[in-house]
């Protein structure tokens, strides 16, 4: 899913466009939409710039104007090798803090201020040097849902797709992993590494129940469960296969299950399963109220106005860029 498009060809049109989105877009809604897809194709060309996109886009920014689309790793990785002036994030606002980490001499804009993360919002800078302050032996591993200023306090940055790797590339006894508890405990469980949590969590996959879980198997026979680590470890247990974002999209690509249900948000099913028609997909709908911000509307206001652009405290930059830079090494 991590997949890369081609930069600087000429883009189709949105009436071509819409032959990728058809099988989960009513025709009747495409007009919605068009306008703003040609808009957008258009004023990529004129500002130089390309849009990386969380795999949490609806499939009309997915599919139809995203030049790079993945997970929160891919996305960081990409972005370093972004050739364009202007990076647009769709995503959250810490993607877009890390594009700009990745990129400092290129404008990064985000469509809407307000698309946070509850994550993020957990846990501050100081937060941090408590937690060091009470376990000064502990390495601190921060995920990529924080803020650049939380990241600079930390030693180290991970994705949930591999904490933990990047957990046992450390060398130490024990590691302070924040701000998700979930992400910790369930890394916990496959490490001999003894880690210590913050007590943040994910609005969206925490709302998962094992409960939930065992009911849609009831109902939907020979169901194959991927969940987020995000979700609470009673979830994860109850689960067929546990990954990333890129990692459940690449398991229905590769094993093409009859039925799936995708613990994790909810757009994410509608993106896999335009590409993997044989495949029902079984969708308990959890919406991330921060993603959803992000809207064809907006991207297109985004490039018109070059707003809103990401800035970070150059101070705090080098030291949270040495976090991201350190993850991306490992
Ligand atoms: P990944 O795409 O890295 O799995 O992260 C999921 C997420 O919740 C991002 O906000
Ligand atoms: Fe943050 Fe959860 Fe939304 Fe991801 S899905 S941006 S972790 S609130």
């Amino acid at each position: 899913m991590s997949a890369t498009a081609t930069l600087h060809r000429p883009p189709p049109t949105a009436a071509q466009l819409y032959a990728r989105v058809s099988t989960i877009i009513p025709a009747i809604e495409w007009p919605v939409f068009a306008d703003d897809i040609d808009a957008i194709l258009d004023l990529k060309r004129q500002r130089d710039a390309v849009i990386l996109a969380h795999n949490y886009q609806t499939p009309e920014i997915f599919h139809c104007v995203a030049d790079i689309v993945g997970d929160s790793l891919a996305l960081a990785r990409e972005a370093m090798t972004v050739d364009a002036k202007v990076i647009v994030l769709a995503g959250v606002h810490f993607m877009a803090e890390t594009a700009k980490l990745m990129n400092p001499e290129k404008t990064v804009l985000i469509p809407d201020l307000r698309a946070g993360c509850s994550l993020a919002a957990s846990i501050t800078a100081a937060d941090v040097r408590l937690m060091r302050e009470r376990y000064p032996d502990a390495p601190v591993v921060a995920y990529v849902n924080t803020s650049a200023e939380v990241k600079a306090a930390s030693d180290i940055c991970c994705t949930s797709a591999n904490a933990k790797w990047i957990v046992e590339s450390l060398g130490a006894r024990r590691v302070i992993m924040l701000p998700d508890e979930y992400l910790a405990q369930n890394t916990a469980k496959r490490t001999d590494v003894e880690i210590i949590a913050w007590a943040g969590h994910c609005e969206v996959h925490e709302r998962f129940t094992a409960a939930e879980v065992r009911t849609l198997r009831a109902e939907h026979p020979g169901l194959v469960v991927l969940a987020h680590p995000e979700c609470p470890p009673e979830v994860i247990a109850e689960a067929d296969y546990t990954g990333s974002t890129a990692d459940m999209a690449g398991y229905v690509s590769q094993r093409q299950p009859r039925r799936v249900v995708l613990l994790t948000e909810c757009s994410m099913s509608d993106n896999v399963a335009v590409r993997n028609p044989g495949v029902e997909f079984i969708r308990p709908c959890n919406l991330c109220p921060h993603m959803k911000r992000i809207t064809l509307p907006k991207i297109r206001r985004a490039l018109e106005t070059m707003t809103h652009e990401v800035t970070i405290d150059p101070a705090i930059a080098e030291a949270a860029r040495r976090s991201v830079v350190r993850m991306l090494a490992v």
